[in-house]
C-alpha cells in the first residue's frame, strides 16, 4: 500500500469486530513507527499496551471508577482551549453532528449521546488499547513529536489492514489510568489509541470527516 492510500483510507474507527491484533505484528509496527522524526532525536513517546486479560481488567477498573465517581479528574492539560474559538468551534461541532446523524441520534437526545460517548471508555470494543504519555518536563516541541509517532503508527496499522481511533477523552480520568498502568509520576497522559479490525457493518464507521481547502490553511509567499 502506498503512503497516499494509507493516508486517504485511515479514519477514526469507532466500532471493531471481535478479532485480536496479532501480538508479533503489533510489536513490529510499534517499533517501525519509531522511525518518526523528533526534534534532536529525543524520541519522547512513551506507550503502554493493553490487550487480552489486562485490557479486560482495565475496562473493569474504569467501569468501577465511573460507577462510583463519574466526575472527571482535575485536568493535567486542556485538550481544547477554553473557550474554543472560530473556526475551530465549527469544525468540532460539524464532525460531531455528522457522526450523530449517521448513528440516527438527534441533537435533543442527550441520554443517547451520552450513552454513545461512554463507548469511548470501552475503546469501542477494540481488542487492543495503547496509552501515550510524555515526560512532564517536555514542552510543545516534544508533544508535536508524539503526534508524529502516532500518525506514523496509524498509517502502518492501516497498511496492515488494522484500524484505530485516537482518544483524548481518557484524559478525563487520567488519574485512574495512571494508577492502573503504574505510570511513573513524571509522565503525563496525552491520549489513547484504540486498535483493531473495523466492523464494516457499523454505520458509525461510514463517517468521513471533512477537510478544509488548502487556501484556508496554507499561504504561498510571493
Ligand atoms: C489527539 C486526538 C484525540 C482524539 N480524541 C477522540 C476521542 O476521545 N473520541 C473520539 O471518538 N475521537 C477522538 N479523536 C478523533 C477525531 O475526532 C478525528 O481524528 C477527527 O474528527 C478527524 O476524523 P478522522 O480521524 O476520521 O480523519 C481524536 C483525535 C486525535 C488526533
Amino acid at each position: 500500500m502506498k503512503v497516499s492510500q494509507a493516508l486517504r483510507e485511515r479514519r477514526s474507527v469507532r466500532a471493531f469486530v471481535d478479532r485480536p491484533v496479532p501480538p508479533a505484528l503489533l510489536r513490529e509496527l510499534l517499533q517501525q513507527a519509531a522511525r518518526a522524526p523528533s526534534s534532536g532525536n529525543l524520541q519522547p513517546w512513551r506507550i503502554h499496551v493493553l490487550q487480552g486479560e489486562a485490557l479486560q481488567r482495565f475496562i473493569e477498573h474504569i467501569a468501577t471508577r465511573l460507577a462510583s465517581d463519574p466526575e472527571p479528574d482535575p485536568a493535567d492539560y486542556a485538550v481544547y482551549p477554553q473557550p474554543l474559538q472560530e473556526p475551530y468551534r465549527t469544525s468540532r461541532f460539524e464532525v460531531g453532528e455528522q457522526m450523530y446523524a449517521l448513528l440516527g441520534i438527534g441533537r435533543e437526545d442527550k441520554p443517547a449521546r451520552l450513552d454513545w460517548f461512554a463507548r469511548n471508555f470501552r475503546f469501542f470494543e477494540a481488542p487492543c488499547a495503547l496509552f501515550f504519555s510524555v515526560d512532564r518536563c517536555m514542552g510543545p516541541g516534544q508533544w508535536a513529536d508524539l503526534g508524529m509517532y502516532q500518525q506514523s503508527l496509524m498509517l502502518l496499522l492501516k497498511e496492515h489492514g488494522l484500524d484505530s481511533c485516537p482518544q483524548a477523552c481518557w484524559t478525563r480520568y487520567h488519574q485512574s489510568v495512571e494508577a492502573f498502568l503504574q505510570m511513573p509520576a513524571e509522565h503525563m497522559l496525552h491520549c489513547a489509541i484504540a486498535v483493531g479490525y473495523a466492523d464494516p457493518e457499523a454505520p458509525v464507521n461510514r463517517l468521513v470527516s471533512q477537510r478544509l481547502p488548502l487556501e484556508t490553511f496554507c499561504t504561498f509567499v510571493e
